[in-house]
């Protein structure tokens, strides 16, 4: 088994941070820019032509190594695939339940098969069903679309801000009598301004899921994501940060919903095990469930995953908070608003143009400099997607789009306008795990190169 994923990062010519900085005020100063990248390109031996390679990659496999091959040998080597019961003892799942809430600062792990999982337990959890509206982000990943409608209720978008998050004062004029729930997206790597969001909440007794899958590790005024709401929910699909290819969890500090979604992914029914955990006789009377139970393989990786989740957040965090550095006040951009930047796992540096032709042109000139950039990635402008805008679900008579609510709620692009504002101007850096101070300073050096040429 190849274990060594680390990819090797390119090389650009030693410049002291303190130089490149310089070289940055110059250039804002209007003086000349020294050096540029084409100098910095011909240095290493490169024109622009032949830039170096900066991809990203995929942050957790970059990170596997002797300790996820030996947790996933231990689990074949005892047979035990199976967390609940089987030869040898199947205890990986279970660490890492043990271990994923004690790194959240929260009472109480449950792992599942997927992020989307956790989503419907987080739910079932909490009781959410028919007659009830859940207030979801409009640009966000569909999962926290479908749960709700799996659910029964009835899904009502509000847009998002500048901090590519929730906009809280849209989430409060969302609330009408029926809502039940908002999920609170933690998108791209950085934390919903949680602040507001709870007050607004706990106010107009409105439960709060934290959708926890793209920012697992990150932080709000020095709380753990998905350990403030009611129930915090993570993935840990290979595009996330610690990974096993699929895989989720929720947490939560509270033994009635752990018990509920404990419950929903084993079928309805409750093994003595979680009993033991809450400490204390089942609060629940059974329901019907599903089977969302995680594998020990899964377990196993994830338990060696955790255990790098601190340095992974570090060095996405390092090369994030220098780029943000190094482009602070270029003229012209603005960057992602950032309710708590030392929260931020650094996924990627955000920033806004004026409209989205400038926008356009900046991501054409930026990866014509082999440069990760796009627009947002990774999620969907859920309300005007085909089948939300004709709330179609897996049967036509289905009971929320058919209620006299359901019916009267409208998708489409007027009920997200600002969302899709913000989507067409913003500009989206990948960030990689093993980036080099020198790969930053090129990128921060492109940046400065390209957005003002195309204003
Ligand atoms: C914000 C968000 N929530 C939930 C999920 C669902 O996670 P999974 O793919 O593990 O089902 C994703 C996955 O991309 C996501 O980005």
């Amino acid at each position: 088994m190849t274990t060594n994923h680390l990819r090797k990062v390119p090389a650009i010519p030693d410049l002291t941070r303190r130089q490149f900085l310089a070289a940055g005020t110059a250039a804002l100063a209007g003086t000349v820019v020294e050096p540029n990248l084409r100098e910095l390109l011909a240095a290493e031996g490169s024109s622009p032509g032949e830039a170096p390679d900066i991809d990203p990659g995929f942050v957790g496999p970059q990170f596997f190594d002797k300790q996820e091959e030996q947790a996933l040998l231990e689990v074949l080597e005892q047979g035990s695939p199976f967390r609940y019961w089987g030869p040898g003892r199947p205890v990986k799942v279970q660490r890492f339940e043990e271990s994923f809430a004690r790194y959240m600062r929260a009472r109480f792990a449950l792992g599942v098969t997927s992020g989307t999982a956790a989503l419907d337990c987080a739910v079932a959890a909490l009781g959410i069903g028919p007659g009830d509206e859940v207030i979801v982000p409009a640009y966000t990943w569909w999962s926290d679309y479908t749960c709700v409608v799996h659910a029964g209720a009835l899904p009502v978008f509000a847009d998002v801000d500048r901090t590519l998050n929730l906009d809280s004062k849209d989430f409060e004029r969302k609330i009408t009598p029926r809502t039940k729930a908002v999920i609170a997206v933690h998108l791209l790597g950085g934390p919903c301004d949680m602040g507001p969001v709870m007050e607004i909440a706990r106010k107009r007794s409105v439960a709060v899921v934290e959708d926890c899958a793209q920012c697992v590790g990150g932080s709000y005024r020095g709380r753990k994501l998905g350990s403030i709401g009611d129930v915090g929910i993570y993935s840990f699909q290979i595009n996330k940060m610690i990974t096993s290819g699929e895989g989720g969890a929720l947490v939560t500090s509270d033994p009635a919903l752990y018990e509920r979604a404990a419950r929903f992914h084993d079928m309805g029914t409750i093994r003595q095990f979680f009993l033991d955990r809450i400490g204390g006789p089942s609060r629940v009377p059974t329901f019907a469930g599903e089977n969302f139970r995680m594998s020990e393989l899964t377990g196993a990786v994830l338990g060696a995953q955790l255990s790098k989740l601190d340095s992974m957040v570090a060095q996405l965090r390092r090369s994030a908070g220098a780029i943000y550095e190094g482009i602070q006040s270029l003229p012209g951009i603005r960057l992602r608003q950032r309710p708590d930047p030392q929260g931020d796992i650094g996924y990627s540096v955000f920033f806004e143009l004026k409209d989205r032709v400038a926008r356009d042109r900046c991501i054409d000139e930026l990866r014509k400099r082999k440069v990760p950039a796009s627009a947002l990635s990774g999620s969907v402008l859920l309300p005007i997607e085909e089948s939300v805008i004709h709330k179609r679900a897996r049967h036509p008579n289905w009971p929320s789009f058919n209620s006299l609510e359901g019916k009267a709620i409208q998708y489409g692009p007027e009920c997200c306008r600002q969302t899709l504002g913000v989507y067409d101007r913003f500009v989206q850096i990948r960030v990689g795990a093993r980036y080099t101070q020198r790969i930053d300073d090129y990128i921060i050096q492109a940046i400065r190169e390209v957005p003002g040429t195309i204003g």
